[in-house]
């Protein structure tokens, strides 16, 4: 299947591009690992589409929960599944490696978990995420709250400024009942070591660089229609 775009794409039809195209990886019989964000949403209405041929989901947050309920998608616990064929999920940026920071809409955790149960994770993105080095995003970490200043004193020493994540004037509490330190400043050249080094620090529970779940294949949506790299 061929998904051309034209130059006069915007930025949300070049998400709507890739969430259609993103339907090239979902075969009959799938249960469908199911991201989080503004480009999953439009790959979930595409998924509506073709709901009688697939079994169903298991979802990465509550708000993707909630849209694929909506549209009579079967949603399944990641308890009640040994392993998914795909997962298909968007990013705050990608590297030429296929290595990820994701957290933007602060759903990292179970993300990175429903990628850990998948064969293969497809991320889809338009152009703009598409980065040399990552760390220009601020990257998302998900800590326990008594951590957090601690925690964000050990990326001070890294040459990052960590900050606490607001929603409606208070600290945003994740789906999993815990808070998110977004820092600034990074320039992370090595992401696998980056991610387990963090990864050993009291109170982190989830830290936004994902190398060890990496994409296998990434749909960027571009002018030029959607450009699929393999990693
Ligand atoms: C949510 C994520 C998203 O995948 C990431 O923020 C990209 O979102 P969008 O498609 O809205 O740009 O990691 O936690």
């Amino acid at each position: 299947m061929t998904h051309a775009a034209s130059p006069a794409l915007s930025q949300d039809e070049l998400k709507t591009l890739v969430g259609q195209a993103a339907l090239d990886y979902v075969n009959e019989g799938d249960i469908v690992g199911v991201g989080t964000g503004s480009t999953v949403n439009r790959f979930i209405d595409a998924l509506a589409g073709i709901k009688s041929r697939i079994r169903g989901a298991v979802s990465s947050s509550e708000a993707s929960t909630a849209r694929l309920a909506a549209l009579g998608i079967a949603v399944f616990d990641a308890n009640a599944v040994d392993e998914l064929p795909v997962y298909i999920d968007g990013a705050d940026e990608i590297d030429g490696h296929g290595h990820m920071v994701k957290g933007g809409g602060a759903a990292l955790t179970r993300e990175k978990i429903v990628a850990a149960l998948a064969c293969r994770f497809v991320c889809i993105a338009d152009e703009s995420k598409l980065v040399p080095v990552l760390g220009r995003f601020p990257l998302p970490v998900e800590v326990i709250p008594m951590a957090a200043h601690r925690i964000a004193r050990q990326f001070a020493a890294l040459g990052g400024h960590a900050a606490l994540r607001h929603k409606d004037g208070a600290p945003l509490v994740t789906d999993n009942g815990q808070h998110i330190l977004d820092v600034a400043g990074l320039s992370i050249s090595d992401p696998l070591a980056f991610e387990s080094q963090v990864n050993q620090w009291p109170g982190v529970v989830t830290v936004g660089v994902f190398a060890h779940q990496k994409a296998s294949v990434c749909l960027l949506g571009t002018a030029q229609g959607v450009r699929t790299l393999r990693f």
